[in-house]
């Protein structure tokens, strides 16, 4: 589904590299999660992934269902199902958030040449989802994450990614930011939206997300470079020991 292949990856217009050539399949159903040192470039890849255009890709290809997607424009990549939760949520003032998502929803839409939602329709899947999630009607009427906590960040992003129904999910969490509530939000969202047809993506620095997630797969991004992958068992390995031993066993 997702064949990330011998990626290298440079800021623009400068000669600042950071992906050195990485390689990584995720496979429909599968949740892989990336871990490794502040810097390593894990950010960096879920932004190239959706396309963010500060980047250049100097090397490798991504493909998503056999197709490259370099030459996709952000639109064009989330029509076809990628989707992106930001480590640090964007606050979009004057506007509500009921309004936002229903032009997500409808942009994403018109691109695949689909019918746009109603309002009523709109109204209904909002209600429904929002209900599953907690999250108060109230909140929805209030500008996109202005002011919201923490945790409601973390429940409006889930909302988004339930109502678009994304093939692949890249969700980059500092888990600084994470508190409990929080992590139960997104962990028990993403359970909820697991499905043999949807991969996910996580990037995360603790174990204790993946506590909650527990993941198919897990890599380790340093350097700009995947320098071991594992099973979920790695990541407890990585809480116990830190990078050191890993790291040592890659130089
Ligand atoms: N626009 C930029 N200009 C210069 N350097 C950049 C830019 N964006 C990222 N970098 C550098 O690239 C490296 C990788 O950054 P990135 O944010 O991808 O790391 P990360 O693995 O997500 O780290 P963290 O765990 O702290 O979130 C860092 O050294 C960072 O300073
Ligand atoms: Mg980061």
């Amino acid at each position: 589904m997702i064949e990330i292949k011998n990626l290298h990856v440079k800021i623009a217009d400068t000669d600042t590299k950071i992906l050195n050539g990485v390689n990584l399949t995720i496979k429909p159903g599968e949740v892989a999660a990336i871990m490794g040192p502040n810097g390593s470039g894990k950010s960096t890849l879920s932004y190239v992934l959706a396309g963010k255009d500060d980047y250049e890709i100097t090397e490798g290809d991504i493909l998503f269902n056999g197709e490259s997607i370099l030459e996709m424009s952000p639109d064009e990549r989330a029509a076809a199902g990628v989707f992106l939760a930001f480590q640090y949520p964007l606050e979009i003032p004057g506007v509500p958030t009921m309004n936002f998502l229903k032009a997500a929803m409808n942009s994403q839409r018109k691109a695949r040449g689909e019918a746009e939602m109603t309002t009523p329709e709109f109204i209904k899947a909002v209600k429904g989802e929002a209900s599953k999630l907690g999250i108060d009607m109230v909140m929805l009427k209030r500008a996109l994450n202005v002011g919201f906590s923490g945790g409601e960040k973390k429940r409006a992003e889930i909302l988004q990614m339930a109502l678009l129904a994304p093939k692949f999910c890249v969700m980059d969490e500092t888990d600084s930011g994470l508190d409990i509530d929080a992590l139960k939000v997104v962990s028990e969202g993403v359970n909820a939206l697991r499905s043999p047809e949807r991969s996910f993506l996580v990037i995360t620095h603790y174990q204790r997300l993946l506590d909650h997630i527990v993941p198919d797969t897990v890599h380790v991004l340093y350097k700009g470079k995947i320098i071991k992958s594992g099973g979920k068992e790695l990541a407890l390995e990585l809480e116990e020991n830190g990078y050191a031993d890993i790291i040592g066993e890659a130089a």
